[in-house]
C-alpha cells in the first residue's frame, strides 16, 4: 500500500482531524479496491418464500410455535444475537459518520458500508420469518428493547481506536455468521450466512488496511490504540436482552468463544499487520506493544482453560444423551 508522503510529526502530535486528512488517500484507494471486489447479491434469493404463511393477529393465520422451527436451538440463539447486532445499524452509522465525516472518500465509504450492512439485517429477518425459525413476537420485542438502548462504542473518543476496533470487530462478525451457518442445521441458512460473512470479510480488509497505514503514519499512537482495543474488546451485542445467557450457549456450542476470539480474530489481524514485530517504536509505543504481548499470552492461557471446560461439558452431555 502506498500512503501520502506526509511528514511524520513528533509522537502524539497526530490529532484525529490530522489523521483523517492524512488517511483520505488511503481511504480512496481502499474504497476503489472494495468496490471492484464486492459482488452484488440479492437477499431475496436466499429466502424460501414458498414456506411462508400468515401469522395470527391481523390476518388470522397460525400462531408461531417452536415445533415449526427447523433450525437447531444453537442456531436460533445465535441467529437472534447476530440479527439484533445488525439491527443496531443506525447507532453504528451515527458513530462512524460522526467520527469519519460524510464528505469525500470517507463519506462515500460510510454510506456504502451502511448500505451493505443494511442488507444483512433485511436478509436474516426475512429468512427467519418466512421459515418460522424463531418466535416473531419475542424477536420484535427484543429488537425494540435493544435499539431503544442505542449503542455507544467504547472507542468513540479516538479515531485510531475506532479503526482498530472495527478491524477486529468485522472479522469477529464474519466468524460469528459463518459458524452460525455451520451449526444452524439448514443448508440454505448456511449459504445466506456465508454471503453475509463474505461482506464482513471485505469490511475487515478495508479497516485492516487502513490500520496498516495508520501504523506507518503514527506508529506509537496506533500501537497504543491497538493495545487498548484488544485488551478491552467487547462485542457490540453486549447490551441486548439476555446477552450473557446467549453468549454462554454460543461459546459452548463453538460459534464464538475465547479460543475462536484469540485464534481466528485477534491473531490473524495482528499477524497480518506484523504488530508484534514492529520495531523502532518510541517509549509509549514500545510499552503498548509489551502490554499487548502480555495480554495475548494471558488470553491464550484462559482459552486453554476454556477448551478444557468445554470438552468436559460436551463429554458429559454426550454421556447423558447416550443414557437416555
Ligand atoms: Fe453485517
Ligand atoms: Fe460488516
Amino acid at each position: 500500500m502506498t500512503i501520502a508522503p506526509v511528514q511524520r510529526p513528533a509522537s502524539n502530535a497526530w490529532t484525529d482531524a490530522k489523521l483523517i486528512l492524512a488517511l483520505e488517500e488511503v481511504v480512496e484507494t481502499e474504497l476503489d479496491r472494495h468496490l471492484k471486489v464486492a459482488k452484488e447479491w440479492m437477499p431475496h434469493e436466499f429466502v424460501p418464500w414458498s414456506q411462508g404463511r400468515d401469522f395470527d393477529g391481523v390476518l388470522g393465520g397460525e400462531a408461531w410455535s417452536i415445533e415449526q422451527s427447523k433450525i437447531t436451538p444453537l442456531g436460533r440463539i445465535s441467529l437472534v444475537v447476530n440479527l439484533l447486532t445488525e439491527d443496531n445499524l443506525p447507532s453504528y452509522h451515527h458513530e462512524i459518520a460522526t467520527m469519519f465525516g460524510r464528505e469525500g472518500a470517507w463519506g462515500t465509504w460510510v454510506h456504502r458500508w451502511t448500505a451493505e450492512e443494511g442488507r444483512h439485517g433485511i436478509a436474516i429477518r426475512d429468512y427467519l420469518l418466512a421459515t418460522r425459525a424463531v418466535d416473531p413476537v419475542e424477536l420484535e420485542r427484543a429488537r425494540m428493547a435493544h435499539m431503544s438502548e442505542g449503542f455507544e462504542s467504547d472507542n468513540a473518543h479516538s479515531m485510531l481506536q475506532s479503526v482498530a476496533y472495527v478491524a477486529f470487530q468485522e472479522l469477529a462478525t464474519r466468524i460469528s455468521h459463518r459458524n452460525t451457518g455451520h451449526f444452524a442445521g439448514d443448508p440454505l441458512c448456511d449459504q445466506l450466512l456465508a454471503k453475509i460473512a463474505n461482506d464482513e470479510n471485505l469490511h475487515m480488509v478495508f479497516y485492516r488496511n487502513l490500520l496498516k497505514a495508520a501504523l506507518e503514519l503514527a506508529p506509537d499512537q496506533a500501537m497504543r490504540a491497538i493495545a487498548d482495543v484488544v485488551t478491552n474488546f467487547r462485542m457490540p451485542g453486549h447490551g441486548m436482552p439476555g446477552f450473557e445467557r446467549s453468549a454462554v450457549q454460543i461459546a459452548v456450542g463453538g460459534v464464538y468463544n475465547l479460543r475462536i476470539h484469540h485464534d481466528d480474530v485477534l491473531q490473524p489481524v495482528l499477524r497480518h499487520l506484523k504488530v508484534m514485530e514492529i520495531d523502532g517504536l518510541g517509549p509509549e509505543g514500545a510499552k503498548a506493544q509489551e502490554e499487548l504481548g502480555v495480554f495475548l499470552d494471558g488470553l491464550n492461557a484462559q482459552a486453554v482453560r476454556f477448551d478444557e471446560r468445554q470438552a468436559a461439558l460436551l463429554a458429559r452431555r454426550a454421556a447423558n444423551a447416550a443414557r437416555k
